[in-house]
């Protein structure tokens, strides 16, 4: 399987995608590392962990093993001071280095801690969810919560190597993988038609977790995520198109306090909202909007956001990340494999996406 390739102006690292990459991790510290702290949930540790002790002994590695609680209310400064703390009273310095062992979550947390420790130290991502593979730890995008928004206090902090391995996906709960699909789907829309027609043709052997057609599922969606963030690590311009969903997504989040919606459910709905904004404003077709939406519905299980009102959900956009200087910024797609970036859009038109998007409420496809 592929190894992918993230350059950035300072850094250029591997992106390891195949089955037993995790063995791969004491190969991908530092030559001369410190001490080790790998940051999980004591969950993912009982399930996995003794996978990544076995490679690190393997490697010759040690590493101490911090928890986090997990879950995206938790998603705060405070328990990265914790795990500072923690790890300052276990003996870390300048060389120690971070292993993000779990879900998105997790590396979101796992490489802040490391962007801010001691002012910088480096971090090995292991991400161990879909969403997490495929997305968040990919791209040195850290960062945490605040109450007003979704990770408004981050950096931009790239790892040492990714090592991704479809094999911890088998054990994920249904509505995780779920979870992570959209993501995949969203690179599909934005940037890959081959990615979005394998989604909306083939829903039942996804959701089987056909091993053939998960690896190119998420081979694909990573070689996308890869190539953006190589062309446009801070965002200033073509990384934005990854953020398609995001918009009304993150506003979701947050007004239902972290609580209701995994990342990856919220961002089915903003990319639902979305697809119906990009026909309001002339972008796309009737048509491809309704493959969109119905591929989106297909993977089902939507928990509802019809009761969210679409004023407050506005309101909450004027302090999102991706608004800028009042203006707030939507992702379109403009047919599936395509997405622009469009400033200005009429908050009526927002307003009228968001109450036909989400009463879209549909879920119902396949593992129903
Ligand atoms: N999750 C979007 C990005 O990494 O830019």
């Amino acid at each position: 399987m592929p190894t992918f390739e993230v350059r950035t102006p300072l850094k250029t690292y591997p992106v390891i995608v195949e089955r037993g990459a995790i063995q791969q991790v004491a190969q991908s510290f530092p030559a001369k590392a410190g001490r080790a702290f790998v940051v999980t949930t004591r969950d993912l540790w009982a399930l996995h962990g003794a996978k990544l002790e076995e490679a690190l002994d393997n490697g010759g590695r040690r590493a101490e093993v911090l928890f986090f609680p997990g879950q995206e209310v938790n998603k705060r400064l405070e328990p990265v001071e914790r795990l500072a703390e923690q790890m300052v009273e276990l003996g870390a310095d300048r060389t120690s280095i971070v292993i993000g062992f779990g879900g998105g979550i997790v590396t979101d947390v796992a490489g802040f801690l490391a962007a801010i420790f001691m002012r910088g130290i480096p971090v090995i991502q292991v991400p161990t969810t879909l969403l997490a593979q495929v997305d968040a730890a990919v791209g040195g995008k850290t960062g945490v919560n605040l109450v007003n928004g979704k990770n408004l206090i981050g950096s931009f902090h790239q790892p040492l190597a990714v090592l991704i391995d479809p094999d911890l996906v088998a054990t994920l709960p249904e509505r995780e993988f779920r979870a992570g699909l959209y993501e995949v789907i969203k690179c599909g829309v934005i940037r890959d038609a081959g990615i979005f027609n394998l989604c909306a043709t083939e829903p039942r052997a996804v959701m089987a977790m056909q091993p053939a057609l998960v690896d190119e599922l998420i081979a694909g969606a990573v070689r996308i995520k890869c190539e953006v963030v190589s062309a446009d690590e801070r965002e200033g311009g073509l990384r934005r198109i990854l953020n398609f969903g995001h918009t009304i997504g993150h506003a979701i989040e947050a007004e239902t306090e972290y609580k209701r919606f995994l990342h990856g459910e919220a961002v089915a709905w903003g990319m639902i909202a979305a697809t119906h904004l990009a026909v309001l404003t002339d972008k796309l077709s009737e048509a491809e909007a309704g493959v969109i939406v119905r591929t989106i519905e297909e993977y089902g299980s939507l928990p509802p956001a019809n009761d969210l009102d679409p004023d407050r959900l506005l309101a909450r956009l004027s302090s999102d990340k991706k608004t800028l200087q009042g203006t707030v910024h939507f992702v379109l797609p403009i047919r599936v494999g395509d997405a622009i970036v469009v400033p200005g859009v009429e908050q009526r038109l927002i307003r009228q996406a968001m109450l036909a998007g989400l009463a879209d409420a549909r879920p119902g496809g396949e593992g129903h």
